[in-house]
């Protein structure tokens, strides 16, 4: 299968927050964040996998600042590795300031989706070539943190974590 780079998923949604999307403190909701990372991610996937894709784990979220009523929020999405059915999914969140007009990072998540056939059975993938700098360094670090999300959800015995197990010999 050919090889395609991560900005050929890129996926970029940007969106307001609305009344009906806040806390009691008028800040984003924590799920409506998580949901639209994962429209944008899945979106990210189908285009790398040209397959119906299923979110198999949400591997890391920091909601580092808060997201206030009324701000713009863009979401975007990059594949960073694909392993044989599976991919992981970078998402950077931005937040635009109304009067500059300059984004600044609010948030980042990694999922991994699955890429499945009509019956739901997983399916292969092609490989991803990564191009720039940041997109090596996550390509790198991604088969480490398939083995620590593998081995939190009882799917791998620690002793077979070699990329883990490597961290600390
Ligand atoms: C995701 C799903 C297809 C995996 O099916 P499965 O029978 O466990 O298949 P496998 O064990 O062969 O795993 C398939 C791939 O997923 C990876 N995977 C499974 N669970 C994982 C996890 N928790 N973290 C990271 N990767 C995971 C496996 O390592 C494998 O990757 P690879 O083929 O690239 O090496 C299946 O569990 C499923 O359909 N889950 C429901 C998905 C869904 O509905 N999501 C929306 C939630 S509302």
């Amino acid at each position: 299968m050919e090889s395609r780079t991560p900005s050929e998923s890129k996926t970029v949604l940007t969106d307001l927050v609305l009344p009906s999307e806040t806390n009691p403190l008028n800040n984003l909701f924590g799920g409506e964040l998580l949901a639209r990372m994962d429209r944008a991610a899945s979106i990210a996937a189908r285009r790398h996998s040209r397959r119906i894709v299923v979110t198999a784990s949400v591997n890391h979220v920091a909601f580092n600042k808060t997201i206030a009523l009324g701000s713009v929020v863009t979401v975007e999405a990059k594949i960073s590795r694909a392993f044989k059915t599976s991919m992981e999914i970078y998402i950077d969140v931005w937040i635009e300031d109304r009067e500059s007009g300059i984004c600044s990072k609010a948030n980042e998540a990694i999922y991994t989706f699955v890429a499945v056939n009509e019956q739901g059975q997983p399916v292969p993938v092609p490989p991803v070539t990564p191009e720039t700098d940041n997109e090596k360094e996550r390509y790198d670090g991604a088969l480490r943190r398939k083995q620590l999300s593998l081995v939190l959800a009882g799917k791998m015995q620690p002793n077979d974590a070699t990329e883990l197990k490597a961290l600390f010999t």
